[in-house]
Order: structure tokens, then sequence, then C-alpha cells
């Protein structure tokens, strides 16, 4: 199986930029099992691409990104490389949405489970919210990396709001609950999640 240019490309600066990053050995390690795992690619589909009305805030979101130049501007490149293909989607709704959740995000996996490239060992995926918009708190069994292309802030448990900036990562280790919200600008990132076999230990 070969995978298009622009996904591989979507997959190498996405590795370059979490191994450029300061994430601790966790992470690290988890950076490894996933692009490990990827250096095998898996089948692909063409499902028809799906846009949101809240996709209207992909284009500034990337423009904003590029003009940071480094890390920020190379992923926001190889994302609006792959862009056109994408099948955006609301995530189902869970009781504690807030009233204007479900209108102001996006969701789309690139590789994984319905994703461009169907595979059960990997999820990459990617997440827009409109400005002033939160992303309900949740939990999940597999360990999450996040590159974040935006403004925006994280949190994990009962911790304090973070931002990340530009070109940071997130770590969220196996089923920590968490949640992100954007500020006055979109909030943009892509995540990706380890869904083969346990670490052995
Ligand atoms: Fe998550």
């Amino acid at each position: 199986m070969n995978r298009s240019v622009e996904l591989q490309t979507f997959v190498d600066v996405i590795r370059h930029a979490f191994e450029t990053s300061s994430a601790n050995s966790a992470a690290r390690r988890l950076v490894y099992r996933i692009f490990n795992g990827l250096e095998n690619p898996a089948g692909r589909i063409n499902p028809p691409p799906r846009q949101l009305p809240v996709c209207e805030h992909l284009a500034p979101a990337l423009d904003h990104a590029r003009e940071q130049g480094g890390v920020a501007a190379t992923l926001a490149n190889a994302l609006d490389a792959i862009s056109p293909q994408l099948v955006w989607a609301r995530r189902p709704i869970s009781p504690n949405d807030d009233s204007t959740f479900q209108a102001n995000h996006a969701n789309t996996v690139v590789v994984g489970d319905d994703g461009l490239e169907l595979r059960d060992d990997v999820w990459i995926g990617i997440t827009l919210l409109a400005p002033d918009t939160r992303y309900p708190d949740h939990r999940h069994p597999p360990e999450e990396i996040y590159a974040v292309l935006s403004p925006g802030e994280w949190k994990q448990n009962t911790g304090p709001w973070h931002s990340p900036g530009f070109g940071g990562v997130v770590h969220n280790p196996p089923n920590i609950l968490h949640a992100m919200r954007s500020t006055a600008m979109p909030l943009l990132a892509i995540w990706c999640l380890w869904t083969g076999e346990p670490e052995e230990r």
C-alpha cells in the first residue's frame, strides 16, 4: 500500500514536530509507538469530502499558524495539502455538551477507523473549534498526544487551564479526564492516539 505524497508528508511533519518538542519521556515512548506503526501504510479509501459551517474557521486558523513560522507553519501547510480530502463531522451529542458546542466544533479522522487510511493501531485526527467554544471533558483508554496549531487552552483532571501555544504538545495518559477550549480565536489541533497493543511494562 502507498500513501499519497500529501498524507505521507502530513505524517512526517507531525512526527518531526513531536520529536523536536520538549515532550517528556512517556510522551516520547508514545510518539515512537505511533510513528513506528505508521511506517507500514494501510489501506486507503476515498470517502466523499464533507465540510460543516464551522469549517469557515479553518482557513483563517491555517493562515494564523503560517504567520508563526517554524513548526506551526510546517504543520499548517501539511494540513492544508490534505484538507480537500477531509470528511468533517460532529461528535455524537453527549450530556455535558453546552448549548453551542454542536454547531461550533468539527472533527475529522485522517488515519484510523473511517479515516482516509484505514487502520486500527493508530488514530490521527483534527479538531477545529470556533472562537469561545469549550470541548467537553472526556476520557478514553488510548493514550493521546496533540500538536497544537492555534491559541487555545487545555486542562487535565482538576488542574488549571494552560496554553501550549503554536507548535505546543499536550500528552494525555490513558483514561485521564481532559478538555480544551478556544479563546477569541479558533482552536486547531491534531491528535494522535495509539489504539494498538498496550506498551509492555
Ligand atoms: Fe481526547
